[in-house]
């Protein structure tokens, strides 16, 4: 196996809270092999367009506690084209870089997939998204703050829904899982969750909302994933108000506060050991997976398995929550 001398780190497509702190965690693991670290700025975009810079301790100083990411970020289309990763491949062999680590979901691991197939490049994965719909790990970088901020905001809406005596629905993300309203909505004691999971069936809401009305509630929260197969929190709403015209009904989208923020102690723990094992595991000649934890034990999940392989949502916590909001 030939000796990494050189390795390159990005983060790619959505932002998630702790990026940072597993920057600093793969520069400073570099550094300690004596590994040179070049940070390429804007994802697969600065691959393409030779945006490296040569990265040092002091350049992660003072970074484990911000959100967003120092590298910047960004969903390339240009990679996507093999022209693209062609450019980029050129890119990397004339700053003879050996090796990358890849920060990111979905879209950056079937994108770092494709160009270690094409370019036999040796790169590894770390789960960056607020998403938490990667398979091989029990949380992804920046899950957990997503839902303390989810937490702290309808926190504050329920005081106002209660004063009120309304109904809020509340959009957070999530286009193709559940996890964020699943987790959320349990932590703040919503009436009703909604995931894309699992089919949205008004009637049965709209029974189950009067239900909750008549013994006496005086605050409603409806989670809504924006990827709810009904089409987010305000069509929801609209057709649970057409239903309902005498309740007093508001819709909240939380949007993309849950992507920012400081990252909470789980996050940068995870990002800190996670960027830590990826540059040993680099080094050691591993390549094509995306690096987790399970069950407190580091794993190492090919892409093709962490992207395909569907990390399924505790639908007996939907049922708990429910019986819980009683
Ligand atoms: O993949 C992370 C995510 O935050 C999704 O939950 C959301 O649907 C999407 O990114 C939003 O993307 P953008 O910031 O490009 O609008």
């Amino acid at each position: 196996m030939p000796r990494i001398n050189r390795i390159g780190v990005l983060t790619s497509g959505g932002d998630s809270s702790g990026m940072n702190a597993a920057i600093r965690a793969v520069v400073r693991t570099a550094i300690f092999h004596n590994v040179e670290i070049f940070g390429i700025c804007r994802g697969y975009e600065g691959l393409i367009d030779g945006q490296f810079e040569q990265m040092y301790s002091h350049s992660v100083s003072n970074i484990i506690q911000r959100g967003g990411t120092i590298l910047k970020t960004a969903r390339s289309q240009r990679f996507m084209e093999r022209e693209g990763r062609d450019i980029a491949y050129s890119n990397l062999k004339q700053f003879e870089i050996d090796g990358l680590i890849a920060i990111g979901g979905n879209g950056t691991f079937t994108g770092a997939g494709i160009f270690d197939e094409e370019n036999d490049f040796p790169i590894i994965g770390l789960p960056g998204t607020i998403d938490n719909d990667l398979y091989g790990t029990d949380a992804t970088i920046g899950y957990d703050t997503a839902i303390n901020t989810v937490v702290e905001a309808c926190d504050k809406i329920r005081d106002t829904a209660n004063s009120h005596e309304r109904l809020f629905f509340i959009e957070v993300m999530g286009r193709d899982a559940g996890f964020i309203a699943l987790r959320s909505g349990m932590a703040v004691g919503a009436e009703f969750i909604l995931v894309p999971e699992t089919t949205t069936y008004i009637d049965n809401l709209t029974r189950l909302l009067k239900h909750d009305w008549r013994r006496n509630k005086t605050s409603g929260l409806v989670i809504v994933a924006e990827g709810d197969d009904f089409g987010g929190a305000y069509a929801v709403a609209k057709k649970v108000k057409e239903k309902l015209p005498e309740m007093d009904t508001r819709v909240t989208v939380l949007g993309h506060i849950q992507r920012g923020g400081a990252p909470s102690a789980y996050d940068r723990v995870l990002a800190s050991t996670l960027g830590y094992e990826a540059v040993n595991a680099l080094l050691e000649g591993q390549r094509g997976v995306m690096a987790g934890i399970i069950n407190n034990k580091i794993a190492f999940t090919p892409f093709e398995k962490a992207i395909k392989h569907h990390k399924d949502i505790n639908l007996q916590m939907l049922e708990m929550s429910r019986i819980l909001a009683l």
